[in-house]
Parts: C-alpha cells; structure tokens; sequence
C-alpha cells in the first residue's frame, strides 16, 4: 500500500531519474511549502507516512535547498526537516521519540500559571508531609511501603470526579507499586508531560526499619500532590498530557521509574519532559534551587531558570549530583529531556536522610522551602502542557485544617464576644 502512494507520490517527477528521490521528515503544517517548492517544477508531493504532526514525504533532491530557504521564510525554521536514507529508515525514525523535533519552550500562560500560583498551600505540603512521614517506612518491599501507595492512590484520586482523569497503580512484582495520576492533553494528548518523584524510603533495617523519609522524597511527593490538586481545583485543561508518577523503588537503584520507562519506549509513548521533585524542604544553601546539570537536559533547564525568575521569585544556582542520582536519570538515559530542580548544593545536603532522623523537624516545619518547589512544578506542566482553565473554574474543596481550625476559632471567638457584649449590656441596664 504504501509503496503505491510512493509511486503516486513521484509520479510528478517522472522527468526526473528515480533515484534523485529522497525521503524527509517534516512537521505536518510545512507540507504545503514542500507542495510550493515542488510545483515550481510541476511535481506532486503526497504523504507517504507519519502521523498528524509529522509527515513523511517524497521529494526530489534538488528540491531540498531551496525547501530548506522557504522553510526559513514561511516558518522561521533552520532546515526544519529531516532527511532519511530510504522509506524505511524514516518509518523507524517515525517510532522513536527522540527523533520528534526539539521542544520549543515558550513561556505565553502567564494569566493561567498567576491564576494557579495562589491556591498552592504550604499547609497542605506539610499535612501530605506529615502524613507520609508518619508510616514506619515506606520500603519498597514492605507492608507499609504498599500501604502508601495504595494511599497516595487514593489521596490522588479524591482530586477530581472527571472521569477523563485517571489513577492507575503500575505494577512490577513488588509489594509497593508506582502510582500514576493522569490528565489528558486536549489537543496534543499524545505528548506526555511527566512530573515525578519516589514514594519509596529507606533506612538501616529494610522492611522493619524506621524510615520517614520527610524529606527523601516525602516532601517531593508532597510537593507534586498539591501541584496535581490545584491543577484539577481549577479544572486545568492541559493541551499536552500532564502525567504524575510517584515512583516505587527509586532507593534500591531506580527500578521503579525504570519500569516505566522501559514500558513506555515499548508502546512508544513520546515523553517530552521528565521534572524530578526528590528532596525539596531542606534549605541547606544560601540559594533556593539547585538544577542538577548532570543527566539532565541543558535546554529544559535552562527553561527551568526562566520559569524561576519569572514565577517562583526564587533564586538558583546550578550543581551536580555525580552520579545517576535520582529517576530523572531513568528518563534521560532513554532520551527524555529531564531536570532535577534540588533543595540544597550537593555539599550542603541534608546529613539526615536515608536514617530514622530524616524528619518534619530536621528539614523544614513550615514547608516554606517545598512551597518554591511546587511553584516551579506547577509553572513547569502549564508552560509545558500548554492548554486552558475550564471555561468557569472554582476551587471546591474540603478547607485545609487550619482553615478549620481557624473557623472554628472564629466561631468560637464571636460566641465569646457575644457573651462578653451581653453580660456588659447587662451590667449598663
Ligand atoms: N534523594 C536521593 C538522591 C540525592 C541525595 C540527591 C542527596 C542529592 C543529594 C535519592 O533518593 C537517593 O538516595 N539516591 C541514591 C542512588 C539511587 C540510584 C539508589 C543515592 O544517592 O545513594
Ligand atoms: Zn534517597
């Protein structure tokens, strides 16, 4: 079949020698200025594979220069092609995702990102913190390690009735399983935007340990909870698709984030970007955020410094971890621009993780420091992801406690100063 559209597809440049015919990548909307090139000398361009972002064409050789310069023109694009040696090598070009062109980061939602900026809450974090911090241990291999991801399902769950927003547990033969909240791209539903972090902790003693992990990685995962709930309070839309991942087994060698990964190369699943949130509520440097230059991408971070000056009002410096440190790598090494936006300098981390002290009261009680964190991230999926607010947005939902508490101070103050007010009218009669 498709070689038949093949032979349609060149039959325009009949006058020319067959093997003049060169096989291209290029992004669907530039097809009618192949079509323009290829006119000026009466041939036909036909679509000979792709997809509806990318079409794979027939063209002659000749025609590739001058299709290079009216690219540049119509587009604005360098080239803006790619250039394969036969039909079959742009069909696999086709299935890898590294081949997609280069993401262009843009930074033209502010309206949407200042809308979403206020809602996130401190209380929260601390609350999700606190609660996480609070199990035995979240080991991937332990009792408590599957309780919390059946937890964090749960939590994740009560965000939205959409039905078009989903939680799914992904399963790799361990007790704890990766948790994956879902929120469909709109007009772009198969690029997929990946915020993450690991449900796992980790101290001496394995199933039986004490390790509250407030800060590895209770407080990422705390971090990217209140960015998927406000994100779904305010019926975000994303144009891309926005995935949470909270990774199982990320402390015993990355092995949940690489399931995923493995999984999702297999049915080809073209991930855009990968933002890692391990480690967010220690303040250990005079800066806020540290990007982790290695395994990571140098243009999706340097998207991150804007996103931080623009939006988060923090500041940041650059550092490495030294090794593959965290899941972002898993991303990176399958080709996925990926950053690590970290808590400290690598010099200045916090001394207590992976130990039973690694606690609310050795990092930071107010979860002033993870709050920046949560800007970034929710600043990241919108300029990433794209898309709008629901036509009429609201924020319903169940107050943070100390709202309750403070209602019912409220509450309790009025019932006092009518008391008061009373007995002292009584005393003036
Ligand atoms: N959150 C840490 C990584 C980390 C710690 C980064 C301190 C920067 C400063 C992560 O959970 C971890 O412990 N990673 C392991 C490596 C992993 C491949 C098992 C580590 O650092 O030993
Ligand atoms: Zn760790």
């Amino acid at each position: 079949m498709r070689s038949l559209i093949l032979a349609a597809a060149i039959a325009g440049c009949a006058s020319r020698p067959a093997d003049t015919t060169r096989y291209i990548s290029i992004d669907a909307d530039a097809i009618e200025t192949a079509r323009t090139v290829a006119a000026r000398h009466g041939a036909r361009i036909e679509q000979v594979d792709g997809d509806a972002n990318i079409a794979v064409i027939a063209i002659d050789a000749a025609d590739l220069e001058p299709l290079s310069e009216l690219m540049h023109q119509e587009h604005h694009r360098c080239g803006g092609f790619m250039l394969h040696e036969s039909l079959e090598d742009a069909h696999a070009a086709l299935l890898q995702p590294a081949f997609k062109d280069p993401i262009k980061y843009t930074l033209d939602r502010a309206a949407l990102v200042q809308a979403v900026l206020p809602e996130l809450d401190r209380t929260r974090i601390l609350g999700t913190i606190r609660e996480l911090s609070a199990m035995k241990n979240r080991y991937y291999r332990s009792d408590q390690g599957a309780a919390a991801s059946l937890w964090l399902r749960d939590r994740w769950r009560s965000f939205s009735t959409r039905s078009d927003v989903t939680v799914e547990l992904f399963d790799q033969g361990y007790p704890q399983q990766s948790v994956i909240l879902t929120i469909p791209g709109s007009t772009r539903p198969d690029e997929i935007v990946v915020i993450g972090g690991h449900l796992d902790s980790i101290a001496p003693g394995g199933t039986s340990s004490t390790a509250p992990g407030a800060d590895d990685d209770a407080s990422g995962i705390a971090t990217l909870t209140e960015v998927a709930r406000v994100l779904l309070a305010k019926d975000y839309r994303p144009a891309r698709t926005i995935k949470f991942m909270a990774y199982a087994a990320e402390e015993v060698g990355l092995r949940g984030s690489q399931a995923i990964v493995r999984a999702y190369k297999k049915r080809n699943i073209n991930v855009v970007g990968a933002l890692q949130l391990d480690m967010t509520n220690y303040k250990g440097s005079d800066k806020d955020i540290w990007l982790m230059k290695d395994f990571t991408d140098a243009a999706q971070n340097t998207f991150l410094t804007r996103l931080i000056d623009t939006y988060v009002g923090a500041t940041w410096g650059l550092d490495v971890c030294g090794y593959a440190c965290s899941d972002h790598a898993a991303w990176h090494r399958a080709g996925v621009p990926a950053s690590m936006p970290f808590e400290s300098a690598s010099r200045d981390r916090n001394q207590k993780i992976h130990t039973p002290s690694d606690t609310l009261e050795t990092s930071d009680r107010n979860a002033a420091h993870a709050v920046k964190f949560a800007r970034l991230g929710a600043a990241y999926a919108i300029e990433l992801a794209k898309g709008e607010l629901a036509s009429s947005t609201s924020i319903a939902q169940t107050p943070p406690a100390s709202t309750c508490w403070w209602t019912l101070f409220g509450f309790a103050g009025l019932g006092l100063a009518g008391l008061g007010l009373t007995r002292w009218f009584a005393r003036i009669d």
